[in-house]
């Protein structure tokens, strides 16, 4: 696929129904293994030995808050990881980028735009411009021209009030949290419950950041190393669009490692950069898993690389991806399923309102009987009912 027709890292901010629908034709049409796939057995170690460490200690299916509880609060705060913990998400969900001055903070892009009240800041007026991330030219406010210490004095907002209209009540409440406070609270919840705090940890435009001097992989593996989450049983997921980032973590931390995989006609941002014209159509063949598996111990497909949808938004027959990737140890954290229709495939929508929920119990059995390992949602409570009623199915 070539660089111009490779989706802006903004599109895949917040998937609509529509384009979900495209992805899943898009799926279909790459044949990333439209065999039926055998029903999962829901173990944590379904390929006994090849997939142990760290996750064999969580549930399966692994209920992943996406950004924290984001269905109900502002995503990225830590409101928002609290709510999620509360509710009982087994994993907890960061997007990282950094600050002018080397800080890691959570957020899903660096361009801050959407989600804090920066506009609102006429003292931050004149750092409104206009960048190439990831081949996309995106005007806004970016965290990169930000030092932690004036980050601190924006505060974050809901990214969808159209969809979430309560979640507004929140707006104002919290900062953007750096990675070093989420690790304390973590740190914090973990002592009091007794049980450590399980995050998953992503890298955002790895490249993109190396290329300002700001690469995010060192910060990261020093963080982890003075955390305590540096090794192969550590409580923690480390994940990235970019499969190099994570050989590059490979190489500073024994941090379980997920290479995420979007679209199959997708070329992930460091492949375009670095010539390699392999697309996720590639990395999910038995050759892209297999070298997949040479690094990282999981995936994290989108959800339709699980069970593509046909041209009426339905969902159709799993593909082998859960096989295969089992069968090379490689755990599977899709994401991301959301209770609103505007989320769901056609077959889960209830009424009209595409910001209603839909029957998001439905999808879950669905997504669940291929035997995935876990997944990311916005709304952890009924995944986590789903969850449960899978195990005692
Ligand atoms: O990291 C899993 C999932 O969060 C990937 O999607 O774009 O929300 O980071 P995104
Ligand atoms: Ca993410």
């Amino acid at each position: 696929m070539t660089q111009g027709a490779r989706r802006s890292p903004a599109r895949r901010t917040v998937l609509g129904a529509a384009a979900l629908t495209t992805a899943a034709a898009a799926a279909s049409a790459a044949g990333a293994g439209t065999a039926a796939a055998a029903p999962g057995t829901g173990t944590a170690t379904g390929a006994e030995g090849a997939r142990g460490g760290a996750h064999r200690g969580l549930p399966v299916p692994a209920v992943i808050a996406h950004r924290g509880a984001s269905g109900y609060r502002p995503e990225h705060t830590l409101g928002s990881y609290q709510l999620a913990l509360d509710m009982g998400a087994h994993v907890i969900e960061q997007d990282l980028v950094p600050t002018r001055d080397g800080h890691l903070v959570c957020r899903h892009e660096n361009d801050i735009s959407a989600t804090t009240d920066v506009a609102d800041h006429p003292e931050f007026a004149s750092r409104r411009t206009t960048k190439t991330v990831d081949g996309q030219a995106l005007t806004g406010w970016f965290t990169e021209d930000f030092t932690l210490a004036e980050l601190k004095t924006l505060r974050a907002k809901e990214r969808i009030p159209g969809t979430r209209p309560h979640n507004t009540l929140y707006d104002g409440r919290w900062t953007v949290p750096s990675f070093e406070e989420v690790l304390r609270w973590a740190e914090k919840e973990g002592r009091r419950r007794g049980h450590p705090v399980w995050l998953h940890v992503e890298t955002k435009h790895p490249t993109y950041f190396r290329k300002l001097g700001l690469g995010l992989e060192e910060r990261l593996a020093r963080l982890l190393r003075r955390y305590g989450r540096h090794r192969a049983d550590s409580p923690t997921f480390l994940q990235s669009f970019e499969p190099t980032s994570m050989q590059r973590m490979a190489r500073l931390v024994a941090t379980p490692r997920v290479v995420l995989l979007w679209t199959p006609d997708d070329r992930p941002y460091d492949f375009v950069d670095a010539g390699d014209p392999r697309t996720v159509a590639d990395l999910v063949t038995p050759r892209g898993l297999d070298w997949i598996a040479s690094y990282a111990q999981g995936i994290g497909p989108l959800l339709d690389l699980v069970i593509p949808k046909g041209p009426d938004g339905r969902l159709g027959e799993p593909t082998t991806l859960v096989r295969d990737a089992h069968a090379r140890g490689l755990v599977l954290h899709p994401y991301t399923l959301r209770n609103e229709n505007t989320f769901l495939p056609a077959d889960f929508r209830r009424g009209t309102d595409p910001h209603a929920y839909g029957d998001v119990f439905g999808a879950y059995r669905a997504y669940f009987a291929t035997g995935i390992d876990g997944i990311f949602t916005d709304q952890p409570d009924t995944g986590l009912l789903a969850a449960a009623d899978h195990r005692g199915r």
